[in-house]
């Protein structure tokens, strides 16, 4: 797909609740893409969030109606989780590119089944991991670079959320809504990768969820270092940032960042500037355009997303067998075999039929032959 620099790419939002609003109010005054649809299964709800946007643009239930009415050129999938495969499909299978809120899935079977699904389609789908893009996270990230090899890296994440509605409902509403955007963050921040986990998970006895909102897990990472993650969703007092708050030792002192505005070291001659670019949902729509625009490959097109969906499954299925060690590798080949089990399409099974091993069809080349910034060390 090649696109013409200036224009603003047309883009249909498929899910108009809590966060749908938000990326619609985000879309009416971006520079790089335009709304010109919105689809959710709820007509009347889409209707409504179009016009609270002071927007006047086509509205459905149907996807491929919707941006066929609209001239859409690509899809943002805002739905709920469970949905997320499905509206992702009935996009690519339309020759339309997507950017799919987190968590990617429910599983790492069903994120395969959509790693296959982007090869044989060889459209573009990225995840968006709205919190690698902060500004002081990439300051942060320069400061750690600089520390020599790491010893540990710990975040804690302490909220008081109340959003009725899925996340109340879910068996593990701190690991799969939450801690997914601060996993993702960590792979992000140490250049690391998850070798094991061990997770604890529970429901501290006054919490409002129906599932656990707590949980600590510790993880290997390639290097050695170890991640030590503590969070709850279900905590009246003292929370700290959405981002968490991380403290880092390595072999030359340690650096803090409080997930805000505060990046900290102690040790001599580290520096870092905090860089002025797009944040948030804003900074994710700017690469998945520039993506489509340039043909490099985004953060997170979805076989990066994998091993993050996979530190999550990894630790619930850890919790679940009471802290037993869980390894990385052996949980992405067990769910290439369920992906293989569960796909109905022909096309699809056969293709992750034809992978010697899920790490085989996760490096797979990715969609666009040019790596972004990201990958040669750049901070976004
Ligand atoms: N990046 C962030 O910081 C952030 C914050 C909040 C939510 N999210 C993510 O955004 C997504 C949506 O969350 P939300 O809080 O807006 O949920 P929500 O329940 O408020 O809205 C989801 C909407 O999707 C619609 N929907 C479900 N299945 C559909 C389908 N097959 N086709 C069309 N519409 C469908 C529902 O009718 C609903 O209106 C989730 O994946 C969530 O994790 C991300």
């Amino acid at each position: 797909m090649t696109m013409n620099e200036s224009a603003r790419l047309p883009v249909v939002v498929v899910g108009a609740g809590a966060m749908g609003g938000e990326w619609i109010r985000m879309l009416a005054r971006s520079p790089h893409a335009e709304p010109v649809g919105v689809v959710d299964l709820n007509v009347d709800l889409a209707r409504e969030t179009v016009a609270s946007a002071g927007l006047d643009v086509a509205v459905g239930a149907s996807l491929v109606g919707v941006a066929e009415a609209s001239g859409a050129r690509a899809v943002v999938n805002v739905t709920v989780p469970q949905a997320h495969r499905v509206v992702n499909e009935q996009a690519l299978r339309a020759g339309l590119p997507v950017l799919c809120e987190k968590p990617l899935a429910p599983t790492v079977a069903e994120a395969l089944r959509q790693v296959a699904l982007a090869d044989l389609t060889g459209g573009l789908l990225m995840v968006s991991q709205s919190r690698r893009y902060f500004n002081h996270l990439a300051a942060f990230r320069q400061a750690v670079a600089a520390l020599g090899p790491l010893g540990a890296v710990h975040a804690q994440f302490f909220h008081e959320d109340h959003e009725p509605g899925f996340r109340e409902q879910m068996a593990h509403p701190l690991l799969v809504d939450m801690s997914v955007h601060h996993f993702d963050m960590l792979r992000y921040l140490s250049d690391d990768e998850p070798v094991s986990v061990r997770c604890d998970s529970w429901n501290p006895s006054w919490s409002w969820f129906a599932g656990h909102a707590a949980a600590t897990a510790t993880f290997e990472l390639a290097s050695g270092a170890r991640f030590i993650y503590s969070g709850s969703r279900a905590t009246p007092g003292l929370q700290t940032s959405w981002n968490a708050d991380w403290h880092v030792y390595a072999e030359k002192g340690a650096a803090h960042w409080d997930g805000d505005f505060v990046v900290e070291t102690d040790a001599e001659g580290v520096e870092f500037e905090v860089p002025d670019r797009s944040e948030s949902i804003e900074g994710s729509l700017e690469e998945f355009v520039g993506a489509l625009r340039t043909g490099t490959t985004p953060q997170n097109e979805v076989r990066a997303n994998v091993l993050t969906l996979a530190m999550i499954e990894g630790a619930i299925r850890s919790s679940d067998r009471g802290g037993e060690k869980v390894v990385i590798a052996d949980l992405l080949e067990e769910s290439l075999a369920q992906a293989i089990a569960d796909e109905q399409r022909d096309d699809v099974a056969g293709l992750l039929r034809s992978w010697t091993s899920a790490a085989d069809g996760i490096a797979t080349p990715a969609w666009g032959s040019i790596p972004a910034p990201i990958a040669s060390g750049g901070a976004h």
